[in-house]
């Protein structure tokens, strides 16, 4: 399973990176907003931090529009991959980066019908968000489910972003399905290293080692 960062915050990706735990990077026009940069200048930055494919949305809604935009983001770096909503000329622009060789992500998922057409159109990735289904009391985790069921029925090699990602069991029930990427905020993968018996542990073990010292 590959574990991405959902940021356009660069410490936070160069602090991922530094663990080893950082296979992409994805964002979306609220967390470029939130960096404050402007949006070339932080993708281009990113790049050069992470070998691996960097989400960038398009904020265009129809789709000659996302077919301009996505055309001059796949220009900064091989590793960009044009991040499209799933609306209806999303999945047109989809299908024509496709022929382009353009790598998208169709973002913005909500059910597996959606995923079976983002699939069609030849995305790269689809992007579930399982937090968001939560939050409105729907299972984001029965979706992925659904998804990995649909894709593998038809041998589709569109990949599974699990994305809006909240919490450890979010990652858990992921990798236990099979997803092939989990994308979350820092603190999450962070989350995922800590155990409180690890702490203790330690504790216990470097207590014992420096009061066995003194008595030597
Ligand atoms: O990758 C999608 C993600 O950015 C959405 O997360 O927490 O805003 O639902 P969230």
């Amino acid at each position: 399973m590959k574990f991405f960062l959902d940021t356009a915050l660069v410490d936070e990706i160069r602090e991922g990176v530094s663990y080893g735990l950082v296979d992409g990077v994805t964002t979306n026009p609220t967390l470029v907003a939130k960096s404050g940069r402007p949006f070339t200048e932080v993708l281009k930055e990113i790049c050069a931090i992470v070998d691996g494919p960097i989400s960038a949305e398009v904020v265009s809604t129809d789709c000659e529009g996302m077919l301009r935009e996505g055309r001059e983001l796949a220009k900064i770096h091989d590793n960009i991959v044009v991040k499209v909503p799933l609306i209806a000329e999303g999945l047109k622009a989809t299908r024509v980066f496709a022929s382009e060789g353009i790598a998208t992500n169709v973002t913005l998922c909500f059910s597996a019908t959606q995923a079976l057409l983002a699939a069609k159109a030849g995305a790269t990735y689809i992007s579930p968000f399982v937090g968001r289904l939560d939050d409105i009391s729907a299972s984001g985790m029965e979706l992925v489910e659904q998804i990995l069921d649909i894709y593998e029925a038809y041998d589709f090699s569109t990949e599974v972003i699990v994305a809006s990602i909240r919490n450890p069991l979010h990652v858990l029930d992921a990798a236990r399905m099979g997803a092939h990427i989990g994308t979350m905020p820092l603190s999450v993968m962070k989350q995922l290293m800590k155990h409180p018996l690890t702490d203790i542990g330690l504790a216990n073990f470097l207590k014992d080692w420096e009061a066995s010292q003194k008595k030597g």
